[in-house]
């Protein structure tokens, strides 16, 4: 398939990017670059060893989105393209409604402009909200908005929503939901990763920056929580799996049953912080210093899924393990990316 990439120069996007490659199908890739670098796209080409049509627009820009859309042919739309930092979506709300909701709302409208149908959403597991209990399944949930915990998941949850009710209203329109546990690694190349600004946010990177002496130590948020050390437990999922999920999930657009698909990404494993921490430091040979402080606000205990669904229907199932998921985090922040 020929497939538009919103986003793609992001962490997931690019290396779901290179997983679409290895299989045979092609890339238009469209992002603003906000929130991402060209020379991802640039280290994506090495990786492919082709040229990949780049736009660099903003989705929510209609009028040159839809120039993109009249240039390049293509079957099927992958959304990347939102905002996603759960602590900055609180602080800057409105920016989060307004660039997610209205970036997936010109995209699907271009879609029927144009007569394309296929659409797959990077969502999250964050749209089952925080009285969840893992191991959580796709069926658990009703969109239970509000148990959501933050702006970001709100606009994850909305956009589901915007394409079940567009999925019910034509028949021909076929929505394929992705929703990711924790994704967490780089591509074994160390020419792309995540690489986000400023101080991270999640864990891994934060214990990357620990790892390379680029940050002192790590504040683990909590060790009385109901877990296997007090810490939090989390379904960690290597990048380049989570990439390869996407890619299995095309064949949806082939199925005749339904026109809307909803799969959890995880591997179904918990690992808590401190788990992760020795795993680091196993993989990389570094000391990674930690501090036990306080909870973090909005944080649960547990947060893992059953993957079963993707794997009995579409073949797919989260291969790498924890200590591949370290490796590959910590060649890229020691300098392997350019
Ligand atoms: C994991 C665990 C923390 C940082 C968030 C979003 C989710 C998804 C992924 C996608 C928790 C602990 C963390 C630190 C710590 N977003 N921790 N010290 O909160 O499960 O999920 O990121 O775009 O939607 O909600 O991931 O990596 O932030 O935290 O102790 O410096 O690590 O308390 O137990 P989380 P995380």
């Amino acid at each position: 398939m020929r497939i538009l990439v919103a986003g793609g120069a992001g962490y997931i996007g690019s290396h779901t990017i290179v997983e679409l490659y290895a299989k045979g199908h092609t890339v238009v890739c469209v992002d603003n670059l906000y929130n991402a670098k060209l020379s991802a796209v640039k280290n994506v080409e090495k990786i492919v060893g082709k040229k990949i049509p780049f736009y660099k627009v903003d989705c929510c820009d209609k009028k040159k989105l839809r120039a993109v859309f009249k240039k390049e042919k293509v079957d099927a739309i992958i959304m990347f393209q939102g905002y996603k930092a759960v602590g900055e979506s609180v602080k800057i709300p409105l920016k989060y409604y307004r660039n997610n909701i209205d970036s997936a709302l010109t995209i699907i409208e271009l879609m029927d402009e144009f007569n394309i149908h296929n659409i797959m959403f990077s969502s999250s597991a964050t749209v089952y909200g925080k009285n969840a209990k893992s191991p959580i399944d796709e069926n658990d949930e009703a969109l239970r908005l509000n148990d959501i915990t933050n702006p970001y998941g709100e606009t994850k949850a909305m956009i589901e929503k915007i394409l079940m009710d567009k999925a019910n209203s034509d028949s021909k329109f076929k929505a394929v939901i992705l929703r990711y546990f924790n994704p967490v690694g780089a591509h074994e190349s160390a020419l792309i990763g995540e690489d986000p600004n400023g101080l991270p946010n999640n864990l891994m990177p934060y214990i990357a920056k620990v790892a390379t002496g680029k940050l002192p130590f790590l504040n683990v948020y909590g060790n009385n929580y109901k877990t296997k050390d007090g810490t939090g437990v989390r379904d960690y999922i290597h990048v380049v799996d989570l990439a390869k999920g996407h890619v299995s999930a095309l064949k949806c657009y082939k199925e005749k049953k339904k026109n809307i698909y909803i799969y959890n990404l995880g591997t179904g494993r918990g690992t808590s912080v401190l788990e992760l921490v020795n795993a680091y430091e196993k993989a990389s040979g570094k000391k990674v210093k930690y501090k036990i402080v306080g909870r973090r606000a909005g944080d649960v205990d547990k947060l893992y899924c059953k993957p079963k669904k993707a794997k009995t229907e579409l073949g797919w199932e989260a291969k790498l393990n924890i200590e591949n998921m370290c490796k590959s985090s910590y060649n890229y922040e020691n300098g392997g990316r350019r």
